[in-house]
């Protein structure tokens, strides 16, 4: 640690030397303060005025100096006085992060470090899918609607026809909201369990024509397996015009499915039932993978059903006759489709869970 020194040649070399010592030992004791405590202890060591370092100087060097001295030593101690006080006072502002130059000198980036590498994100597998649906549709003419994914009774059940009690109901393994015993039945909220509320919603909105898919996700109370998952996603579609038949529905579907999966992919139809389309079909598509030979994909049978479709129930018009839909002038028909078995088909993904666990060793394979 700096100690002033007595002394006693004042010739102008050796008082050079002295006050380089000093200002020296000024510098690397600033440049140590780091903290509040540290800065004070530094201060009251050079300045205190008693027995400070400027005030031992003022004894040790100035009162001690002979008469033809004085003068050259008075000048370079009020020098030094000024040296020290800036000093100190810059520490301190160093210290409080206050002094321009010294933050950026804290702050300087180092050009020759490695950057900070921002991996480019991919669309998930599923949001491919839901995409390349809408995109063949599109080119046929149809836009895109979206609905809430909370849903009430009204639009996910009654306007499509499931009346109250009706056991349809139970085949849609609904999730309710807790809590609305006190409201009307129709009113209720519930997770929705297909996209098919947004045909309501669509023909609500505008009269006909229509031609809309509705992408999105939808709930269902299952029990995860390797083909259930309590949320998937559905991509639904509507077409109501005059004349629409249900050759129109076997064409457009047909020409969907080849459009995603490869022309030489064949559909079939077979009856089914849901309370919003009559009559009602199953879809299913030859085996992409086997060409329709049986596989393990296809469960030998070298059919995969991915649809559900059907011609809107006049019953279903019913609801939004007022929109012009009367279902003596017009038809339609509306189709429901799996998107999460569309991926799983197009990627030849074996485990619906693998979609929804968000592990990024899955999910980079299709960046
Ligand atoms: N909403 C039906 C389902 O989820 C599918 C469907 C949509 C059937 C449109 C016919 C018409 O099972």
């Amino acid at each position: 640690m700096y100690q002033v020194p007595k002394l006693t040649d004042f010739s102008p070399a050796a008082l050079d030397k002295a006050v380089t010592e000093l200002t020296s030992a000024l510098e690397q004791e600033c440049a140590k303060a780091c903290s509040e405590p540290e800065w004070k202890a530094l201060r009251d060591r050079w300045m205190a005025r008693k027995n400070g370092i400027l005030t031992q100087v003022n004894d040790l060097w100035l009162k001690a100096a002979p008469a033809e001295a004085k003068r050259e030593v008075g000048r370079r101690v009020n020098e030094l006085r000024a040296h020290v006080e800036n000093d100190v006072v810059a520490a301190q502002e160093r210290m409080a992060g206050r002094s321009g130059s010294d933050r950026l000198a804290a702050e300087r980036v180092d050009i020759t470090l490695p950057g900070i590498t921002r991996p480019i994100g991919a669309r998930h597998p599923v949001l491919q899918a839901l995409d390349d649906v809408v995109k063949v549709f599109k080119s046929m003419g149809y836009s895109v609607e979206e609905g809430p994914e909370v849903e009430t009774d009204y639009y996910n059940f009654e306007a499509l026809n499931f009346p109250p009690n009706h056991p349809a109901r139970d085949t849609q393994d609904t999730i309710f909201l807790a809590g609305q015993d006190k409201k009307p039945a129709r009113d209720r909220l519930l997770l929705r369990t297909h996209t098919s509320p947004v045909q309501i919603r669509s023909m609500q909105k505008y009269p006909p024509p229509v031609r809309v898919v509705c992408p999105g996700k939808v709930h269902r109370h299952d029990t995860p397996d390797a083909s259930h998952s309590p949320l998937f996603h559905q991509v639904e579609g509507l077409a109501v015009d005059t004349n629409i038949t249900f050759c129109d529905l076997k064409g457009t579907l047909d020409h969907a499915m080849k459009a995603l999966f490869g022309s030489s992919v064949k559909t079939r139809f077979y009856p089914s039932f849901f309370p919003f389309t009559e009559p009602s079909a199953d879809v299913q598509i030859s085996c992409p993978f086997c060409g329709g030979k049986g596989c393990r994909t296809c469960k030998q049978s070298g059919w995969i059903e991915l649809l559900g479709c059907g011609m809107v129930d006049p019953n279903v018009f019913d609801f939004v006759r007022d929109n012009g839909y009367d279902p003596g002038k017009i038809s339609g028909f509306a189709f429901g489709m799996g998107a999460d078995r569309v991926a799983m088909l197009r990627y030849g993904i074996d485990d619906i869970q693998l979609l929804f666990q968000g592990d990024v060793r899955f999910l980079e394979q299709f960046a």
